[in-house]
C-alpha cells in the first residue's frame, strides 16, 4: 500500500510538472508573438488577407516543419523571423534554443 501510495504520489508530481513545463512553453510563445519585430507577428497575422497561422495549424495545412521552413528562410511578404525571436527576453530568459523557441511559438500559436 505504502508503495502504491509512492507510485500514485510520483504520477501526480510528473503530470503536474509537465502541466508546469506546457505552461510555461505557451507564455513565452505568448511573448514573442506579442513582441517579435516591435509589434508582434499579430501585425501581419491577425489581418484577413494574410495566413491564419492557428487556423492553418488547426486545419492540417501548417505542420511544425513548414512553419520552421517559413520562419527561418522567410517567405514573400514574410520577413526571416529567427534572429529576431532569439532576441526576445523571454527567451533569453529561459535559455531556449532555436528549436524550443520555435516549439513554445508553435504552441502558443496551437492554443490560441
Ligand atoms: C510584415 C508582416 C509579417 C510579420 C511581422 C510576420 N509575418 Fe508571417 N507571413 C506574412 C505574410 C505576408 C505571409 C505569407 C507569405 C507567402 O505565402 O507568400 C506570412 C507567412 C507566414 C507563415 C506561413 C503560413 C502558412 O500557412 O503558409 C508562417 C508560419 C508565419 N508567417 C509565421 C510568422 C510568425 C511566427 C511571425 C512572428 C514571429 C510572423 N509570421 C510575422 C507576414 C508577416
Amino acid at each position: 500500500m505504502k508503495k502504491l501510495l509512492g507510485v500514485l504520489a510520483g504520477v501526480v508530481f510528473v503530470a503536474l510538472s509537465g502541466q508546469a513545463v506546457a505552461d510555461e512553453q505557451i507564455e513565452i510563445g505568448k511573448k514573442i508573438y506579442e513582441r517579435a519585430f516591435g509589434r508582434g507577428c499579430g501585425t501581419c497575422h491577425d489581418i484577413a488577407s494574410n495566413p491564419q497561422l492557428a487556423a492553418n495549424i488547426k486545419a492540417g495545412t501548417l505542420d511544425r516543419a513548414k512553419f520552421e521552413e517559413v520562419i527561418k528562410n522567410g517567405k514573400g511578404g514574410m520577413p526571416k523571423a529567427m534572429d529576431e525571436i532569439m532576441k526576445n527576453a523571454a527567451v533569453t530568459k529561459a535559455g531556449y534554443g532555436e528549436a524550443q523557441a520555435l516549439d513554445a511559438l508553435f504552441a502558443y500559436i496551437s492554443s490560441k
